[in-house]
């Protein structure tokens, strides 16, 4: 059974015009580390630019989110095939901003996963908790049960990807104990392997929240943390690569 293939994955949510291809750029122009995976997920208006401007390198662009339907009269809404064309190989799905901003249930987001795998876009699938839900004690139903319901059978077939983000770890520049998060991922690894196999055991599962490059080999160097997907601190590329370095690193 093949280990999962790190990934350290950047979300620059609402943020990048066209001048920020150039931390795009050069990220891709500089010595990777062999055997991590690099991706960048800027806004809808700049993945077919930052695609063609990163083409046959080794960065994977993706998007933030997608329409579950191809086509149709959705106002402002994406569709994974329209994503897939403008050069995307993956897509974030299920992000907290998106489940608590627009009301998108479990049910929502394993639609759009089958939307994307439709696509041929590799769904990187986001689950945590709330600041309550943490304190009440219920970290690992809630997350457990996300991943249960968020992600459809259909996956087992098909390359994906988890990411554990406590919702109030983002951008707050506070995260989980070490253990928590270890903890944490644990469970998923135990649930996506009861439901998916091997495929489960194969996938990797991404920490996200206030990954900075001064946590990040700490955080990485975790039992079953697969990478990172990271908000801010991927909007620079120098902040960015140190943490593509720390994932080297490990
Ligand atoms: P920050 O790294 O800014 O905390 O954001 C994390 C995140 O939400 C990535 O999807």
């Amino acid at each position: 059974m093949s280990a999962p293939v790190p990934m350290i994955a950047g979300n620059w949510k609402m943020h990048g015009t066209a001048a920020a291809l150039a931390e795009a750029q050069q990220v891709a122009g500089a010595d990777l580390p062999a055997g991590v995976r690099v991706a960048l997920c800027p806004p809808a208006t700049l993945v077919e630019r930052m695609s063609r401007t990163l083409q046959g390198g080794p960065v994977l662009v993706g998007g933030q989110d997608c329409h579950p339907e191809p086509q149709g009269a959705h106002t402002g809404d994406v569709s994974a095939e329209m994503l897939a064309e403008a050069g995307a190989k993956l897509v974030i799905l299920g992000h907290s901003e998106r489940r608590a901003g627009y009301g998108e249930s479990d049910e929502v987001v394993a639609a759009k996963v089958a939307a994307a795998l439709r696509a041929a876009l590799e769904p990187v699938v986001c689950v945590g908790e709330t600041l309550a839900e943490r304190e009440g004690g219920k970290t690992l139903d809630v997350v457990t049960w996300q991943v249960r319901r968020s992600l459809p059978e259909a996956l087992s077939a098909r390359p994906f990807t988890v990411a554990y983000e406590p919702v109030w770890a983002i951008g707050s520049g506070l995260t989980p104990s070490l253990g928590d998060i270890e903890e944490v991922h644990a469970a998923i690894r135990e649930t996506l392997v009861e439901k998916f196999g091997e495929a489960g055991a194969r996938t990797a599962i991404l920490y996200g929240g206030s990954v900075k490059p001064a946590n990040a080999r700490e955080i990485l160097a975790l039992p079953e943390v697969g990478g990172a997907l990271v908000g801010g601190a991927s909007l620079k590329a120098s902040d960015f690569l140190g943490i593509i370095g720390a994932a080297g690193a490990r």
